[in-house]
């Protein structure tokens, strides 16, 4: 059955007409009959062409903390368009926004801004290189760092079950076009896998340049680092002389003002920021600590770009940091969130569904299988045919969470407990919608027993 309603059909065809199966990520591609085309969003809202509203937690894919279309935001940014936005040289507004990101995280001694993730990422991964003189970059498997060609191997696009020795995991390539060589400078291991961690770097620690990490996987069900976990590699990356690179672009600016440096108390050499730094605008940041400053400071490791430290990026980090620092929003996020994940898991055992919700109140996922994952591998066990069409049924109803439950819903400060009574009965009358069409309904709920 289509999502679309009329309207939003017809504006698909058009989008289709011009842009590649109507999208401009891949990613957003559902299929014809269900790619929908929005109007726009207010606050925990989003309308489509028909004027259907859902209830967003999608939030983006992680930039809206906020809420949609956030007045404060919207009007920093629309006195920047005022007065020129870009000019080859450094100007006030970039100058106020890393002064207010450097006092939010803390941590770091210097930064530089980009203009996504992606970039974000490439540029960490590069600077770790030429800094540590070596090529080998390990990765966690279901991790995302963007749509470059170094990292795109084992993120959650590719099959557990091929993925080779848990100790000398087999790097799986997620897309064509990636020359064969590159392969052979990345290794990927285990997420939460202290074992497989030394183990590794008892062989190639003193070969690794750099290990990225998604310090809680915002893009395999937002599973959480054990405890001990990121210590551990913290520890392993100081003593073989490895960069470890925090990848925050879900985590930054949405855990806490500080990230997951603050929530977990660990600390990187490197942390790429972006999705939350502007609540929906285009920004990202790459943050360095003392000992990283001169890989750039000095030259000879390229950095640059034409629109980074724009005056639109710049004037929407500083006023979402301004917004985040000054009003309640992550009190409120961490309140509804943890409604919303203790009620969707009451629901799971009301219809007898094994499962979980995992992660944290601000970006968690709801799981539909046995036991606790704890790596991407485990989420083999998760039956995305149910998952799959319970929120199918909820997007009907005006609900929206990812299609995809690797993708975790993400809350901002404008979802409210309403948004949260709602949603939990959306989602049950989904499940059992889905259930009985699975044939799977608990036998107390069978009208037909
Ligand atoms: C952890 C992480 N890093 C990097 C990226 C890439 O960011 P962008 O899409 O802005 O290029 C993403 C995007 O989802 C991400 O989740």
């Amino acid at each position: 059955m289509s999502s679309q309603g009329p309207l939003t059909a017809e504006w698909f065809q058009r989008a289709s007409a011009n842009l590649v199966n109507g999208v401009s990520s891949g990613f957003r591609y559902l299929g014809d009959d269900d790619t929908l085309v929005i109007d726009r969003g207010e606050g925990a809202y989003v309308w489509d062409m028909d004027g259907k509203r859902y209830i967003d937690y999608q939030c983006a894919w992680g930039p809206i903390i906020l809420g949609h279309a956030d007045p404060y935001v919207t009007d920093a940014v629309i006195a920047a368009a005022r007065e020129g936005t870009t000019f080859a040289m450094t100007q006030r507004r970039e100058v106020e926004a890393a002064e207010a990101i450097l006092d939010a995280i803390k941590w770091a001694e210097r930064m530089r801004f980009t203009n996504t993730g992606t970039e974000a990422t490439m540029h960490a991964l590069r600077l770790a290189r030429g800094w540590a003189n070596r090529d080998l970059v390990v990765k966690f498997e279901g991790a995302y760092h963007g749509a470059h060609d170094y990292v795109l191997f084992t993120t959650a696009s590719a099959p557990p079950a091929h993925l080779g020795s848990r100790l000398r995991p087999i790097p799986y390539q997620v897309s064509s076009g990636i020359p064969d060589g590159i392969r052979s400078y990345i290794r990927t291991l285990p997420f939460n896998d202290v074992d497989a961690l030394v183990d590794y770097f008892d062989d190639y620690g003193h070969q690794t340049a750099a290990v990225i990490v998604e310090p809680a996987a915002g893009n395999a069900f937002g599973i959480m680092p054990e405890p001990g976990f990121l210590e551990k590699l913290r520890e392993l990356c100081t003593s073989n002389n490895t960069v470890l690179i925090f990848d925050e672009v879900k985590t930054g600016f949405r855990f806490a003002l500080g990230g997951a440096v603050e929530t977990f108390g660990v600390t990187p050499d490197i942390a790429t920021y972006a999705k939350a730094l502007g609540n929906g605008f285009p920004v990202a940041a790459v943050a360095l600590s003392a000992e990283m400053v001169d890989g750039w400071k000095l030259g000879g490791i390229a950095q640059a770009g034409t629109f980074g430290g724009n005056g639109i990026a710049s004037a929407a980090a500083k006023a979402t940091i301004e917004q985040l620092r000054t009003t309640d929003a992550f009190a409120q996020i961490e309140k509804v969130g943890k409604a919303l994940m203790e009620g969707l898991a009451r629901v799971l055992v009301e219809f007898g569904v094994e499962g979980d919700v995992i992660g944290h109140p601000s970006m968690f996922s709801v799981y539909m299988g046995e036991g606790r994952p704890i790596e991407f591998r485990d989420i083999a066990a998760h039956d995305a045919r149910l998952y799959t069409a319970t929120i199918e049924g909820m997007i009907r109803r005006g609900v929206m969470p990812c299609i995809d439950a690797r993708e975790p819903w993400f809350l901002s400060a404008s979802h409210t407990m309403e948004d949260v009574a709602l949603t939990l009965e959306v989602f049950s009358d989904a499940l059992v919608e889905a259930l009985a069409r699975a044939g799977s309904l608990p036998s107390h709920l069978d009208e037909g027993d």
